[in-house]
């Protein structure tokens, strides 16, 4: 299997080439809720944000949201570009991120999709995810769903 090559945007200090690239497979997998540059740069230094490469070419992206709350929730995403996707890229960024989200020390871990992201919504709920709300944001048409980490589920303890 391909080694995905993965980069880290470095918070503030993240170069605009590495934004727009971060910024592209976020507005190609979620065209109804499209970022701008600034929006991205907001994003790099509230949360951790990575590109994953094959071979040099750009496949997809993640987002871990650091944990907050009195429950200490982190929300984990990954995404991988359509066409490049069912070759294990989302697989390595989601563990990643996964990895990521437990270093901060998040006790509950989320993801969202897009209910209209079918491959989305298939991995979340194969990796142990539940859903817990279905919404629609201002100007958005097609709803999002939130999920959560279902740890007994997932580590197999009643
Ligand atoms: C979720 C997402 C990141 C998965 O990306 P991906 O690169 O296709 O993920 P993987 O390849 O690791 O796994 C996807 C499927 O391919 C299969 N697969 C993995 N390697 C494979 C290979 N070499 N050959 C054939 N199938 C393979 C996996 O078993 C899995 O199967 P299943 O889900 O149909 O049972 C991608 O679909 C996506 O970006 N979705 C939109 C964004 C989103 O909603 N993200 C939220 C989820 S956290």
């Amino acid at each position: 299997m391909t080694d995905l090559d993965i980069k880290r945007l470095d918070g503030a200090a993240a170069g605009d080439e590495e934004l727009e690239a971060w910024r592209h497979v976020h507005n190609t997998i979620i065209p109804t809720h499209l970022l701008s540059l600034a929006d991205v740069r907001e994003r790099a230094v509230r949360n951790h944000l990575e590109l994953a490469y094959a071979d040099g070419v750009l496949v997809g992206n993640s987002t871990v949201r650091p944990p907050e709350g009195d429950t200490a929730t982190a929300t984990v995403i990954a995404r991988v570009l359509a066409e490049h996707r069912r070759r294990g890229f989302g697989e390595q960024l989601y563990e990643r991120a996964l990895r990521r989200a437990r270093e901060l020390d998040a006790r509950v871990i989320e993801t969202c999709v897009l209910e209209s992201n079918a491959d989305g919504l298939r991995f979340a709920l194969e990796h142990g995810f539940v859903e817990t709300e279905r919404y629609l944001l201002d100007g958005d048409t097609i709803p999002w769903i939130d999920l959560r980490l279902d740890e007994a589920a997932s580590t197999g303890s009643p």
